[in-house]
């Protein structure tokens, strides 16, 4: 089971997708890590925004995505394998990076999941995330329309709960900018209740409020929405 159905799979590529623009200084911060020829493994690919944005950016690199819920797979028009963190159906050895965006809040069990990823990588192998962590919110401008999301963050690991929980070390950690979008405006109007966990965790009332400041701000504020979420890097650990 997972918490994406069909509506949320709709709402999730209006509400969460971001364009390749927007997105590149991911693009620059993943690039040491895909070298040309690699094999690259999406892990909880949703819609495939970073299937496409790889191979736009990287056309020599190939991806395999992996994805738990059919709603996503089928929302994403793209070829994926039905699998999950604990069971991942590829090969031994068969992949050179495990990327995993916004997906890792959701590992409930994550000495399994690391097992799981030390199968899968060949040696010398990395993990790189793309996430937001429960003691580094501060490059999420969510909070300042919906303040009450800031409850869901208990949900989500830190950063030594993640690398000790998968039992890998940390190589690498920063803050990675993105444009998340072109305006407020544009945000107020794709912003879905349903499609983010941060904003699940609401109530109708705190949602419509939220949604109200940020409409009344959006009139006001022109320029594009910059948030940041964090690069992980993670080795295998004894391998850093
Ligand atoms: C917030 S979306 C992120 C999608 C995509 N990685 C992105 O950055 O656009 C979270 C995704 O993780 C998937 N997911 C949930 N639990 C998972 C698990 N245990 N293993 C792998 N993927 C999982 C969900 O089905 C959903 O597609």
């Amino acid at each position: 089971m997972t918490r994406y159905d069909a509506v949320e799979a709709a709402s999730y590529r209006v509400a969460r997708e971001i364009s390749l623009s927007g997105l590149s200084s991911w693009r620059d911060a993943v690039a040491p890590y895909f070298a040309p020829g690699s094999t690259v493994l999406d892990l909880g690919a949703g819609t495939g925004l970073f299937v496409r944005a790889f191979a736009s950016w990287f056309p020599s690199v190939s991806v395999v995505a992996v994805e738990p819920s059919e709603s996503m797979r089928s929302a994403s028009g793209l070829p994926m394998l039905a699998g999950s963190d604990t069971a991942i159906p590829l090969a031994d050895a068969s992949v050179d990076v495990v990327w995993i965006s916004t997906v890792v809040h959701h590992f409930r069990d994550l000495p399994a999941a690391g097992a799981e990823l030390r199968r899968v990588l060949r040696p010398g192998g990395v993990v790189v995330l793309r996430s937001l962590f429960r003691e580094r919110h501060q490059g999420v401008g969510l909070f300042r329309f919906f303040p009450e999301a800031a409850r869901a963050l208990a949900s989500f690991p830190t950063v030594d709960e993640v690398a000790s929980g998968l039992g890998f070390a940390v190589a690498r950690l920063e803050a990675v900018p993105q444009v998340t979008a072109e305006s407020l405006a544009e945000k107020a109007s794709n912003v879905r209740w349903e499609a983010d966990t941060l904003l699940r965790s609401l109530s109708a009332e705190e949602f419509e409020a939220g949604r109200a400041r940020l409409v009344e701000a959006a009139a006001v504020e022109t320029g594009p929405v910059v948030d940041h979420l964090d690069l992980l890097v993670l080795e295998p650990a004894g391998a850093v």
